[in-house]
């Protein structure tokens, strides 16, 4: 055995759930201080692995071993992983928001006096020393409900720190983190890595995935697919590990003709939030909102949705004035929206796929009273194929799904309603490289059959390959406008960030 130089060793893992093999005899290896960067489609197993990893799922009988630190270990859930030094980020995160950021740092270790009371001084000292280690302007006493999402991950990886840690696995830890809480966070895995910490790092970002890693390990249909030195391969030797073919780099670009204004919106403002917003989508067109995370864009989108409430401005749909003050309102427009946070706004999780998808569009197919099961199946059949959906079947419980076919679901459902306006907030996020250019190509196909698009995205190539025109924001007001050949990296850059017209002025 190579005790001295595997941190961590997997052999023959396999799991089986209820007309699923999520993984048939998965081997993984990772040596101290090195990043493995472990990477797959949506649904080929690699939250899965995590789990079993951390103790959270139990193996099937027939697997191999796991071994930690040169002994054969049988976590039986995550605390037990975490006492011995294994601890997993994931992106839902498992903060109490009831305490403060001190007290969840060191949860389950709180500091204590000689009377046994918890040593209040010594632990927001302490917990201070960790922010400041990792950059983190956050008060030791706030409240972590106070904070936003990404500084709330902040948190844990703190939380993290402060228990001598020798394996880190990170379960796409960068979906919601501005760029430079993202920096920070790479910053953090340098130094583990410096520490002999192991990372493993879960990413469907290739990017990310060749800037960090050591080694990347791919699986596919829930099988080791192949492993890779990083330095010694390229985006096109993973992709053909992970899908079995090159990537579709065609975008199918949107060729309708852009008819009558479905969308406008007239100096939406919300204090503190959005000032003054005001632009217009075309019947048949693809309008990108672009921007950093936090300049204000999701706020606008679920404003517009009803989602939220305004103080000044108005919105039209389809040339007359609307008030909107609920959801339900917004829907019964015409409008449909793919939120940014599915699992709180898009998805009912204790309900089945099928379910999900048809909720919105069961006024639809209800036929004299009762609801057409028919029906619903053929929606249901439909998305599955044009989206790759991967589901054992139609009644599985949508928590149940791996993250990327959870989006899956929230998209077909409101691509199946065939509304007036639809707003899809980053709709690419957690879907892995394969199902991309599906999506975005079915974006074209609604903007075809007459469907107004407003599509929010965080990513460049994303937001250039689908827009026909793009808006700009930064800290919450728009900042450009642009179209044709002026949609440009540069252009888009410029518009997006704090530069010379900012400093000047
Ligand atoms: N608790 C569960 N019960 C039943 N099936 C499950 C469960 N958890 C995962 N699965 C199934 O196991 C397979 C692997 O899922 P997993 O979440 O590991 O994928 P993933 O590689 O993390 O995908 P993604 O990139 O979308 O997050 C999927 O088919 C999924 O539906
Ligand atoms: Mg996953």
């Amino acid at each position: 055995m190579s005790e001295n130089t595997y941190v961590l060793e997997a052999h023959n893992i396999s799991k089986t759930f209820p007309g699923v093999k999520a993984l048939d005899r998965v081997s993984l290896s990772l040596k101290a201080g090195e990043v493995l960067a472990l990477v797959g489609e949506n649904g080929a197993g690699k939250s899965t692995l995590t789990k079993i990893l951390s103790g959270i799922h139990q193996t099937d009988p027939d697997s191999g071993g796991i071994y930690f630190d040169g002994k054969e270990v049988d976590f039986r859930n995550s605390q037990d992983a975490k006492s011995h030094g294994l601890v997993t980020i994931y992106q839902e995160l498992s903060l109490v928001r009831g305490l403060s950021v001190a007290e969840n740092i060191f949860l389950g270790q709180l500091p204590r006096t000689k009377l046994g009371l918890i040593d209040w001084k010594e632990l927001n000292r302490h917990a201070q020393e960790i922010l400041n280690e990792l950059g983190l302007e956050v008060a030791p006493d706030e409240m972590v409900g106070d904070l936003s999402i990404s500084r709330q991950q902040m948190v844990e990886i703190a939380r993290a720190l402060s228990q001598g840690t020798k394996v880190i696995i990170f379960d796409e830890p960068t979906s919601s983190l501005t760029q430079t809480e993202k920096d920070i966070l790479f910053r953090i895995i340098r130094s583990l890595q410096a520490k002999n910490v192991g990372v493993i790092y879960i990413s469907h970002k290739m990017d990310e995935v060749f800037e960090l890693s050591d080694r990347i390990l791919v699986l596919r249909d829930g099988k080791n697919s192949g492993g890779l030195v990083t330095k010694d391969c390229n985006l096109s030797d993973v992709v053909h590990l992970m899908i079995g073919r090159a990537l579709d780099e065609f975008f199918h670009k949107n060729k309708a003709t852009k008819g009558k204004e479905m969308l406008r919106v007239e100096g939406l403002s919300k204090n503190g939030q959005f000032e003054n917003i005001s632009f217009a989508v075309r019947k048949g067109e693809v309008l990108g909102l672009y921007g950093l995370v936090g300049a204000g864009r999701s706020e606008v989108a679920e404003t517009i949705f009803g989602a939220r409430t305004h103080d000044a401005g108005d919105i039209y749909i389809d040339g007359e004035k609307v008030v909107i003050k609920d959801t339900k309102d917004a829907v019964s427009l015409g409008m449909g929206f793919v939120p940014e946070d599915r699992k709180a706004q898009g998805l009912v999780l204790k309900m089945s796929c099928l379910n999900n998808m048809s909720v919105a569009k069961l006024r639809w197919i209800k036929k004299a009273g009762c609801i057409d099961f028919v029906a619903e199946q053929a929606i249901f059949d439909e998305y599955k194929q044009k989206l790759s959906i991967s589901t054992p079947g139609a009644h599985q419980e949508v928590s149940k799904l791996s993250g990327g076919n959870q989006q899956k679901i929230v998209i077909g459902k409101w691509m199946s309603l065939s509304p007036r306006v639809l707003i899809l907030d980053e709709p690419t996020r957690g879907i892995d490289v394969g199902s991309k250019s599906q999506i975005h190509s079915l974006i074209a196909e609604l903007a075809e059959e007459g469907i107004a698009v407003l599509v929010i995205s965080s990513e460049m190539p994303e937001i250039m390959g689908v827009s026909d025109r793009i808006i700009t924001m930064r800290a919450g007001r728009t900042s450009g406008s642009f179209e044709g050949d002026e949609i440009t990296e540069e252009n888009l850059i410029r518009a997006i960030a704090f530069v010379d017209a900012e400093a000047a002025s």
